[in-house]
């Protein structure tokens, strides 16, 4: 099967002229092919081993990304696999953005300046940990429409989204077909999960998706992700942690990941996720020796939810994932060093694997090797998935040791050059440093405002009104987080609920709920993660004659996965009750079918209190500064911190909220939602045995998210203004702004290897440690073991490093000197060195 535009190629032949000649140098079009053995994915007739990385663009702006696409480049990557945000992009129905980092096109470009392919994972239900799996909140209230299944209304605005993107890409001449980055194109994501809850509609939406993507004729192969149906010619792909087993539904496609998980994302009131580079490194070792093709890592720049993007519920602001690049765009060592090794591994045995015989042999006790033979070379991958024994034995006549969940590549058959275990790239330890501009005083001087100036909200003013309790996003169609439901209760004191002891009770489905009686603030509530739907309950002084309910629902990200997602009901669907005590009889007053008035959004939003315009200046006070008053805006200014590191905000003392900075959102805060006290363990995180996200946890009993990115292209050269709204009450006396780097560098690497240190740009500027022999401990306390190299190791390092931004050690006798080891030893050496 081969998707390429025959037509095109053959006009351009026609007039080979020597501008048409030029024309097919600098743009040519490339024919991608799936073989018809399904062992590759075949690019102007070249069988390819592809590595790919997940960068969303919106996760990051535009002035961060040919910086991370280089840095993806560097790390051994071809490809970078991007999804396409519906929502952001059309708002409102028939009203796009394109803007910003929202610039896809100039992302594509970015990719393709950089020399890499690119995945355009159109969805357009794309799941993500997005706002609503991407899906803009105005489709789900077109009447009569069903998401996700067989109904015109909503094929009609995914088939007219898809080919806006579509076009737009081919305008641009951005597919591979027409000489530009893009091989594949990925239509829905992961229906194959939910498809069974939509019964026959949803295989009758399937096979529509699948004629609606190949009537777009593209030129390069459409995927489909975890869809074991895919319709021909659609390629079905895999998403997990592991993929090693996976074989798509047709013989002839190549096996191919989507989605390598490199961590996981982390919700309020969860753990910080960890997944070791050795096991990500096995992970795809694996998949290449079973006969895989391409592989992408998601999210290899994982980034930051700003606005109200972060999904949910309770989908963090940062999204860094613990990707080979962390959210700030430095390189998450050791994480992005080892696969880069592995990358070049692989790189560098492609014709084998691609076109080699393959023979398979079960080497007992989980052990298994696979030989790759062709005329001209063989390449041997020995995987032991056995999860507690390392593995010795004899291979080819050679004796081999494959550690406990590892993978050796050998690429001649004769020597390990890589094994998945043995990490010998450095890691990186970061540090944040306070705010060094000059003249930035030690704490930053506040003003404020509240949020309810005139009554007028609580005093049941809304938009519209109905009687009966309205979910949060038919109501607020996405524009906004926060929804107020108002009502009035007139209470005659000879009413049977009239009592000295009334309680309000509100049944919610979430996220938060702040209570307002009469003007005069009741409190608030809060769904703990996983539980989203709770009552409030509290005693309340109701007056006699007219009383105003006044409640302020907020959302914390729509949900983004989950069959029917779409439907989970946001808001306050009631009851909302009073009740009132006279001895032991209660009488109960049922409000959810008055009138309720309904207010989308906040007063300050809606008059820019975020903005720099001096309008949204005036009315700001310095005096009488309150610390935990709920719905309160707070401001201040401060000087760009000095370099070019990346900045974080340090949000300890708020408690929920949304920041800007000059204006740009950076996304909701919640600093007071500490992560759960458990899953934590101080021992060494034990990788050996199948991943999943409560494994190698770590930030038990602190804050979920204490930091937050501050882009670079945020900030104005010198003075610059933060501003935030606080829900809860907190105290912004302790908030500053820091820049992140990396403080210092460790590394453990094995005898035989070249060693690369580098601080990311700064000198190296001390040996904290050094031994060549068998070291002990870890980074950050490593201590010489019972052998080591004649010449001093620090001094060695000293000499090659310190002062300069990065050096190459090489590992072995010749730097070190002879040791005493013994020949049994494996020689490592351990390094620390301070930036
Ligand atoms: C997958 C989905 C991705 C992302 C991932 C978890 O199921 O396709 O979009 O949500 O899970 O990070």
């Amino acid at each position: 099967m081969v998707f390429f535009c025959g037509s095109k190629m053959a006009l351009l032949k026609s007039v080979l002229s020597l501008s048409a000649l030029l024309f097919l140098f600098l743009s040519s079009a490339q024919a991608v092919e799936v073989s018809h053995d399904g062992r590759a994915i075949i690019i102007d007739g070249k069988r390819r081993v592809l590595l790919s990385g997940s960068i969303h663009y919106p996760r990051s702006t535009a002035e961060m990304w040919p910086d991370l696409i280089r840095k993806a480049k560097e790390g051994g990557l071809d490809v970078i696999e991007t999804y396409v945000f519906w929502d952001v992009h059309e708002p409102v129905r028939r009203q796009y953005d394109f803007t910003g980092n929202l610039d896809l096109i100039r992302f594509l470009k970015t990719v393709q300046d950089a020399g890499l392919y690119a995945v355009l994972r159109i969805g357009p239900y794309v799941c993500a940990e997005w706002n609503y799996g991407g899906f803009p909140v105005w489709l789900h209230n077109l009447p009569g429409v069903k998401l996700r299944t067989a109904n015109d209304v909503f094929m009609n605005e995914m088939k007219n989204f898809t080919s806006l993107i579509v076009n737009m890409a081919k305008q641009e001449s951005l597919f591979a077909s027409q000489g530009g980055p893009i091989i594949l194109a990925q239509i829905e994501n992961e229906y194959g999960n939910v498809m069974s809850t939509y019964g026959d509609a949803g295989k009758a939406y399937v096979d529509w998706c699948a004629n609606m993507a190949v009537s777009q004729d593209i030129g390069v192969p459409w995927i489909m992700c975890q869809q074991s149906d895919a319709p021909q010619p659609i390629i079905n792909t895999c998403n997990g942690w592991y993929c090693d087993q996976f074989t798509p539904n047709n013989p002839d496609s190549p096996k191919m990941w989507t989605e390598n998980w490199t961590g996981w994302f982390k919700s309020w009131g969860g753990l910080n996720p960890h997944r070791t580079a050795e096991d990500l490194a096995f992970s795809v070792a694996r998949f290449f020796q079973t006969g895989g093709t391409f592989q992408n890592y998601y999210m290899y720049h994982g980034g930051t939810n700003f606005g109200r993007t972060a999904g949910g519920p309770y989908i963090t602001t940062s999204y860094d994932y613990d990707a080979p690049l962390d959210e700030y765009g430095n390189l998450n060592q050791p994480k992005w060093g080892h696969l880069k090794e592995l990358h070049d591994v692989l790189h560098s045995v492609e014709g084998t694997l691609t076109n080699g015989n393959i023979t398979n042999d079960d080497l007992g006790n989980s052990v298994y090797s696979t030989v790759y033979t062709t005329p001209e070379q063989s390449t041997c991958f020995l995987g032991n998935t056995n999860s507690t024994s390392d593995a010795t034995f004899v291979f080819k006549g050679k004796q081999f040791t494959v550690p406990a969940w590892s993978v050796s590549i050998l690429p001649d058959c004769q020597k390990e050059v890589y094994n998945t275990a043995k990490v010998n790239a450095q890691t990186s330890v970061m540090m944040k440093e306070p705010n060094k501009a000059e003249s930035q005083p030690g704490s930053l001087s506040w003003t404020w405002r509240p949020e309810i100036v005139d009554d007028q909200v609580v005093l049941g003013k809304g938009h519209v009104a109905a009687h009966r309790l309205v979910d949060q996003k038919d109501a607020a169609d996405g524009a906004s987080d926060y929804l107020w439901y108002m009502t009035s209760v007139n209470l005659k004191d000879d009413d049977p609920i009239w009592s000295d002891n009334m309680t309000l009770r509100v049944n919610c489905t979430g996220q938060i709920l702040h209570v307002y009686i009469n003007g005069q603030y009741l409190g608030s509530q809060w769904a703990l993660y996983g539980t989203f739907n709770y009552v409030f309950e509290k005693n309340v002084k109701l007056n006699p004659g007219n009383n105003l309910i006044s409640l302020l629902s907020v959302t914390v990200g729509l949900q983004n996965y989950g069959p029917m997602f779409d439907l989970v009901q946001n808001g306050i669907p009631g009851p909302v009750e009073i009740e009132g005590r006279k001895g032991d009889e209660k009488v109960i007053k049922d409000l959810s079918g008055h009138l309720w008035s309904y207010k989308v959004g906040l007063h300050g939003i809606d008059h820019k209190f975020f903005g720099t315009d001096p309008a949204s200046a005036s009315n700001w006070q310095s005096k009488d500064l309150p610390t935990n008053r709920s719905l309160t805006w707070y401001k201040t200014t401060f000087k760009v911190p000095l370099g070019t590191d990346p900045v974080a905000v340090d949000l300890q003392g708020l408690g929920k909220g949304e920041a800007w900075i000059n204006g740009k959102s950076i996304g909701r805060y919640w600093p007071s939602y500490d992560a759960s006290q458990d899953g934590c363990s101080a021992d060494p995180c034990d990788y050996r045995g199948s991943y999943d996200n409560n494994k190698c946890v770590t930030n038990c009993g602190r804050p979920t998210q204490r930091w937050y990115h501050v882009p670079r292209s945020f900030l104005d050269e010198d003075v610059n203004t933060l501003v935030l709204f606080e829900e809860f009450g907190g105290n912004p006396s302790l908030v500053n702004f820091q820049t992140v780097t990396v403080g210092s560098v460790c590394a453990d690497a094995y005898e035989k290897k070249t060693l690369e240190l580098a601080c990311q740009g700064r000198p190296i500027s001390a040996v904290k440690f050094a031994s060549f022999g068998d070291p002990q401990g870890a980074c950050g306390s490593f201590s010489k073991g019972s052998c080591e190299g004649s010449n001093d190791a620090a001094t060695v390092l000293q000499n090659a490093c310190v002062g300069k931004e990065s050096c190459s050690i090489d590992v072995s006798e010749n730097t070190f000197g002879s040791t005493t080891c013994g020949s049994s030893v494996t020689k490592r050496l351990a390094v620390e060195v301070t930036c």
